[in-house]
């Protein structure tokens, strides 16, 4: 999803589970490319998001890098809340 954010425009990642959702900057920490495989088709695997460049693996409840170029980096948390069943943007 494409948003505007203080710094400007942004492609979000947001991830639900039920009333929990994980919101991330679609940019990858290892070389700045965007994770999905296809606009808007990401891979969720075993709990991890994997980025299309190079396979690195993102734990979907924190954003941590697990396995791959950029281990021990994360992604960049964007704070959301739910509001009345919508995903909402914190400033
Ligand atoms: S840009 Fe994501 S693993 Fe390289």
């Amino acid at each position: 999803m494409d948003t505007v954010l203080p710094d400007g425009e942004e492609n979000l990642i947001v991830l639900r589970f039920g009333e929990a959702v994980h919101a991330y900057l679609n940019i990858c920490p290892h070389a700045g490319r965007r994770l999905d495989w296809a606009p808007g088709k990401f891979l969720l695997s075993k709990g991890a998001l994997v980025c299309a460049a190079h396979g690195a693996s993102f734990m979907a409840v924190s954003g941590a890098c697990i396995g791959g170029p950029c281990r021990g980096q994360s992604l960049r948390r964007v704070s959301v809340r739910v509001v009345d069943g919508e995903v909402c943007l914190i400033d």
